[in-house]
């Protein structure tokens, strides 16, 4: 296995796009950043040097990082911010993990530009469990504010306002043809005729789940978040935010010019606009001889509307793990920890400039995540008392109709803390996640676990029954993931083995949510040996600076 260095500059540069410019944290001047490339198995060092203006940390999004919670990097769960002016080395350890995955900032909303993809090969002995392809092409799906969205973010959290939405997708840092001042830009994929490329999606977009597909190419998908699929050929994809896929694609078309285009899939209020519903576009380009400027490109007539919430279930219900010989499945079959956590949109109350006054927040099981100015890891490992508590619940306060279409509003009441949940080692655990119409407002709540995947081993509409959905549980090759839709106004059931001792976060990859707290943190505790227990601390870790005067010596 191999080491690996990178260093990554995080430095304020300026982009122009949709007719204005501005300046955005990006890492080595690049939207979206580097690649971080390696073999499975191997360790990556990568030295973040903060030249921005405010602290920043980076999460390494589906590598497991086996006790090394250390290099994790959301912030106040696993450390505090890599301040302006200094730097921090994470420690990237990859086990099992192979496919594409990707890193992206995990403080504020700076992730809107600090994010690259992570492409994990397979050693050189197993190589891919389908036919070498003969190139690779890397796209990452992203969010494009006019604005400064961080700033935007925290005026609009302070103020109890709704945060702000994104002017438009892009694909590799560009909005595509249909946006405005866009077209001299566009991103181009150019291929050769008879080739198959394996295309690696990440979508980095920051509150969208998207729908993507090329016109007149048909899709097969082989992997997702770092574990493989049974082939699943298809016309389009849906994709969320966090989760990341692995697509074969053949170039057997009549050379010409293409659109690949993503679109947002909204679940949440099918009758708005509100959002940006302009797709995003690039085009895949087939070299050769043909007249590139009589050429209009072809946009594909399989992506399906923003609204449609069928397609999107349709597509995701078709995601099988490989499961074969060399990749065997291993679900947990004797459940020792069993949770239903909703997931809810709610109001909370808080005080403004000394009024009174409601906003809008998210919780799970009616609890709305706080950070403190002290992390969970170093309070846990240090075992410093008042920065969290160990009393997140393992079933929400009451039980009603959740997805009903008249959920009254105050039915949930919710409460801000830091609560965490225990866990042993090598526990088996289950969770539902159960979505609810509180507030009139469900939706797809994409769920991601740090340190881990999971099986999903169901999913369905409506409340759970607990009664009869289990019997339908796919506990032969379910999909393994790292980020998961909880389908609007359903429930979905995932199973981990709790093997990573650590300090682990679970939240909604929807940034909006993540802001108003639809997230909690699982610990699971060190084994009996030093080989199933949290690594040292490395020597150096970014201090803590807000009130609490505790920093590692
Ligand atoms: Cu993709 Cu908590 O992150
Ligand atoms: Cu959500």
């Amino acid at each position: 296995n191999m080491i690996h260095y990178y260093d990554f500059v995080l430095k304020e540069i300026n982009f122009t796009r949709l007719c204005s410019s501005k300046s955005l944290l990006v890492v080595n001047e690049s939207l979206p950043g580097p690649v971080i490339r390696v073999t499975k198995g191997d360790t990556v060092y990568v030295n973040v040097h903060n030249q921005g203006s405010y602290g920043v940390t980076i999460h390494w999004h589906g590598v497991h990082q086996p006790r090394n919670p250390w290099s994790d990097g959301p912030e106040y769960i696993t450390q505090c911010p890599i301040e302006p002016s200094s730097n921090f080395t994470y420690e990237i350890i990859f086990s099992d993990e192979e496919g594409t995955l990707w890193w992206h900032a995990h403080s504020d909303w700076t992730r809107a530009g600090v994010h690259g993809a992570i492409v994990v090969l397979p050693s050189n002995n197993t190589g891919f469990p389908f036919p070498q392809p003969d190139a690779e092409e890397i796209v990452v799906l992203g969010s494009w504010y006019k604005g400064d969205v961080n700033a935007e973010v925290a005026e609009d959290l302070e103020a109890g306002a709704d945060t702000p939405r994104s002017n438009s997708y892009i694909i590799n840092g560009q909005p595509g043809d249909f946006l405005p001042c866009s077209n001299q830009s566009t991103y181009k994929w150019r291929v050769d005729y008879g080739k198959t490329y394996l295309l690696r999606l990440v979508n980095a977009a920051m509150n969208a789940e998207l729908y993507f597909a090329i016109a007149q190419h048909s899709l097969t998908v082989v992997g997702m978040d770092g574990s493989y699929l049974k082939p699943v050929e298809t016309d389009f994809v849906m994709i969320s935010p966090g989760q990341t896929m692995d697509i074969l694609v053949k170039a057997n078309q009549p050379l010409g010019r293409y659109y690949i285009a993503a679109r947002q899939f909204d679940s949440a209020r099918p009758d708005v606009t509100d959002y940006d519903q302009t797709n995003a576009t690039a085009i895949l380009e087939y070299s050769g001889n043909y007249s590139t400027s009589s050429s209009t490109p072809i946009f594909p007539s399989s992506l399906p509307t923003y609204q449609d919430i069928k397609s999107a279930l349709n597509f995701t219900n078709r995601l099988r793990s490989l499961a074969d010989q060399d990749h065997p499945v291993n679900i947990p079959i004797n459940i020792t920890t069993r949770m239903y956590i909703t997931v809810t949109m709610n109001n909370v109350v808080f005080d403004y400039e000394g009024v009174s006054s409601s906003a809008l927040s998210s919780a799970l099981n009616n609890v709305s995540w706080i950070n403190q100015d002290t992390d969970v890891l170093l309070a846990y490992y240090r075992n410093l008392s008042g920065f969290y508590t160990t009393d997140f619940p393992d079933f929400p306060p009451s039980f009603f109709n959740f997805t009903a279409l008249d959920v009254p509003d105050n039915a949930t009441d919710t409460i801000q803390g830091t609560k965490v949940k225990m866990l042993d080692y090598n526990e088996e655990v289950e969770i539902v996640f159960q979505g609810t119409n509180v507030f009139d407002a469900s939706e797809d709540h994409p769920m991601h676990l740090h340190g881990y995947t999971f099986y999903v081993v169901g999913s369905g509409g409506g409340n759970f029954d607990n009664e009869t959905d289990p019997k339908g549980y796919n506990l032969v090759d379910p999909p393994k993931m790292n980020t998961v839709s909880v389908p609007k106004n359903g429930w979905l059931a995932l199973r981990f083995k709790a093997s990573n001792p650590g300090v682990w976060l679970w939240h909604c990859h929807l940034d909006r949510h993540l802001s108003w707290g639809m997230n909690t943190v699982f610990i699971v505790r060190n084994g009996d040996t030093p080989e199933t227990s949290i690594r040292e601390p490395p020597p150096y870790l970014p201090p803590c600076t807000g009130s609490s005067p505790i920093q590692l010596l």
